[in-house]
């Protein structure tokens, strides 16, 4: 069973996905890294060049091959679960775990990693705020979908121990 980790940008899926992964003995993968590999290009310049339209049918053609994949811990970007039906299709190939995080700390976060995420590279801290509140409040209903929904405060440093051991209980390991 694959284990798909969602999120908004800054949620910490990916450092929490590579270790959950080993927490596991499980291979982790970035989709982003994946989409990268397969486009031979940033995402960041896929949106440039291409347009988020092109970007978000690619996430899904790379998400889908994730199913092929030997069982893993995957880290989605934080759009994933809000395009077609990718929300359905992880909860049907795996299990969903959702990194709720405070709006306060994903802007702490965001406010300093900007300039690698297209969406949001252009907007000062005042413009960041609101794109975060309003982008947060229309996904949620996405996010929580998820099979497991995990409230991730700062400094949880023993997140990804706590969802190997839940994840663990679930599959009856
Ligand atoms: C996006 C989040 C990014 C990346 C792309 C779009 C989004 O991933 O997929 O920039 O729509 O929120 P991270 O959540 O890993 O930053």
């Amino acid at each position: 069973m694959q284990i798909y980790l969602i999120g908004f940008m800054g949620s910490g899926k990916s450092f929490t996905g590579y270790r959950l992964a080993q927490h596991l003995n499980r291979q982790f993968l970035d989709l982003d890294h994946c989409i990268e590999n397969k486009a031979g290009q940033t995402v960041r310049s896929l949106f440039e060049e291409k347009g988020e339209v092109y970007f978000r049918e690619l996430e899904q053609r790379t998400l889908h091959a994730t199913a092929a994949e030997p069982p893993s811990v995957i880290s989605c970007g934080g759009g994933t679960p809000c395009f077609f039906d990718n929300m359905d299709w992880m909860n049907e190939h795996g299990l969903t775990i959702y990194l709720k995080t405070p709006e306060a700390i994903l802007f702490d976060r965001l406010k300093r990693g900007r300039e690698l995420r297209p969406l949001i590279r252009s907007k000062n801290d005042t413009e960041l705020r609101a794109y975060i509140s309003r982008t947060l409040a229309s996904r949620t209903a996405y996010y929580e979908q998820a099979s497991i929904i995990f409230h991730k405060e700062t400094g949880q440093e023993d997140a990804a121990a706590e969802l190997a051991h839940q994840f663990k209980n679930i599959i009856g390991h």
